[in-house]
């Protein structure tokens, strides 16, 4: 038959439209979803081509084997046509995947799982993912030299994971900008207790075990999710307006730590007056042993601690529930908004509780007299705190010292109602959200008409070395 002949367009044409049909519940028309949401520091954390928006993780654990048992059920939607998708995962090992209730296809590289569901999901579905996997959890030495992700203690484990390690005990999308809520479920050996984020919602023992069960009811980054295992004294108060306090402690420490956690109340309630509206429906702390981790996290309702800890870091840690839980950075770039505010926190807590005032502060630190090791004071103008020089670096005092001086920078141009406003309009407009650097300054801006910011931007915010003035 000629290629002119009217039949050969019209066959084609049928079988276009028989694709096209086959694409509404099945058949092929997605592409894979990128392995990489492009953060310019960790450029593999998190995934393209869907948004979760909940995670169910049915987890048990085993301290003396080691050996975590979890199944994870994500529910998320599609962002585009795909025909796979990747969660972040390092270690452990995968036993099956399913979509839709359907066996998918599933390979793993480097921390990459990669899933191809059985029928291509369709831009705006949503549709549920079921991981079963097990084995002993990795824990993450980053860059800096600090460990995160599963890190076992005396009699258990504590996950934490900022800024990647949560993908060493859930599978999921690892990037702050991709924040749901969740259900976590532990189960432990008769005898431990498991604390996480939110609420508790049940707890049951059965053959010399305990089931502990955890609901998160706003929106979390997965590197503020936690659990943690091991021999915990739980008590439950309420603060004056009623928001629920889980206080989670390590007997060892109660001693230690009983007076800094009987201000809970005070601080959440002087926070609320400074910040705004709590976000979340429970505060609290879990107060670990001394050598669990080399550092304490804003783990979201109730920051975890190893050991006994101080005001200034609980008012630090709890200041991150509203910057950083609450208002998440878009990137790790923008980690600044999280420990700049936070560390700007505790410089107006000890001003409005008798210490030095936040100008005071800043002072000391522009002269170099704040800390005692000269290496120290210098260590601040390494870069500028809006762009640290690399992922080792995230979390050096550029970030948190220099951060807040920007913020206290912005205090001396607009005074001190602008500013209270400030940091309350910008809590309460990305409340339970995500926001960039190009986002504070914009809403800075927008909040003093007629004010210069050119200098604190350019200087302070994004600028080399050391400003030329105070
Ligand atoms: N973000 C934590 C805080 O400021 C501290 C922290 C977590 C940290 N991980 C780290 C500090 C790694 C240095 C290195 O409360
Ligand atoms: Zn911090």
């Amino acid at each position: 038959m000629p290629r002119s002949s009217a039949a050969a367009p019209s066959a084609l044409a049928l079988t276009l439209t028989l694709a096209l049909t086959a694409c509404g519940g099945s058949g092929v028309h997605g592409t894979p979803g990128a392995s990489g949401v492009r953060d310019p520091y960790f450029p593999k954390a998190g995934n393209g081509g869907y948004d979760v928006t909940h995670y169910a993780l049915t987890l048990a654990y085993d301290p003396e084997s080691e050996k975590l048992t979890g199944k994870a059920e994500i529910t998320a939607r599609a962002t585009q046509d795909l025909s796979a998708f990747d969660l972040d995962l390092k270690g452990l090992d995968v036993g099956g995947v399913t979509v839709e209730g359907r066996g998918a296809r599933w390979n793993r590289s480097g921390q990459e799982l990669t899933v191809r569901p059985h029928d291509d999901l369709d831009k705006g579905e949503t549709f549920r993912t079921t991981v079963r996997y097990s084995g002993k959890p990795v824990t993450i030495t980053d860059a800096d030299g600090s460990q995160e992700g599963w890190l076992r203690t005396a009699d258990g484990a504590v996950g934490l994971g900022e800024p990647t390690g949560s993908m060493t005990w859930f599978p999921g999308n690892h990037h702050p900008s991709d924040k749901a809520t969740y259900d976590i479920t532990v189960t432990v050996p008769k005898g431990l207790t498991a604390v996480s984020n939110g609420e508790p919602t049940g707890e049951s023992t059965k053959k010399g075990h305990a089931t502990f069960s955890w609901h998160t009811a706003q929106p979390m980054a997965s590197y503020v999710a936690t659990v943690a295992i091991g021999t915990y004294k739980v008590s439950r108060s309420v603060t004056k307006d009623g928001v629920p306090v889980y206080v989670a402690v390590d007997p060892t420490q109660a001693k230690a730590s009983a007076k800094v956690l009987a201000k809970i109340p005070e601080i959440m309630a002087w926070e609320k007056l400074n910040f705004g509206p709590y976000p979340f429906t429970s505060t609290g702390a879990i107060i670990g042993g001394p050598d669990d981790a080399g550092y304490a996290l804003e783990t979201q309702n109730r920051p975890f601690f190893p050991g006994a800890t101080d005001t200034g870091t609980l008012v630090h840690e709890l200041a991150h529930q509203w910057y950083g839980d609450s208002v998440t950075p878009k990137s790790w770039r923008d980690m600044w908004l999280n420990e700049g505010f936070a560390t700007y926190a505790e410089w107006l807590w000890q001003e409005d509780h008798g210490g030095d005032s936040a100008d005071e502060i800043f002072n000391s630190l522009y002269k170099g007299d704040y800390y005692d090791d000269a290496k120290d004071n210098e260590a601040i103008w390494a870069f500028p705190p809006g762009k640290p020089d690399s992922a080792a670096h995230i979390s050096d005092p550029p970030v948190y010292d220099r951060g807040a001086m920007v913020l206290h920078k912005i205090r001396e141009t607009v005074g001190d109602d602008t500013f209270y406003d400030i940091i309350q309009g910008w809590a309460a407009a990305h409340r339970r959200g995500n926001a960039d650097t190009d986002d504070f300054t914009a809403y800075v801006e927008k909040k003093a008409p007629g004010k210069d910011f050119t200098e604190i931007w350019d200087d302070w915010l994004y600028g080399d070395g050391k400003p030329d003035r105070p």
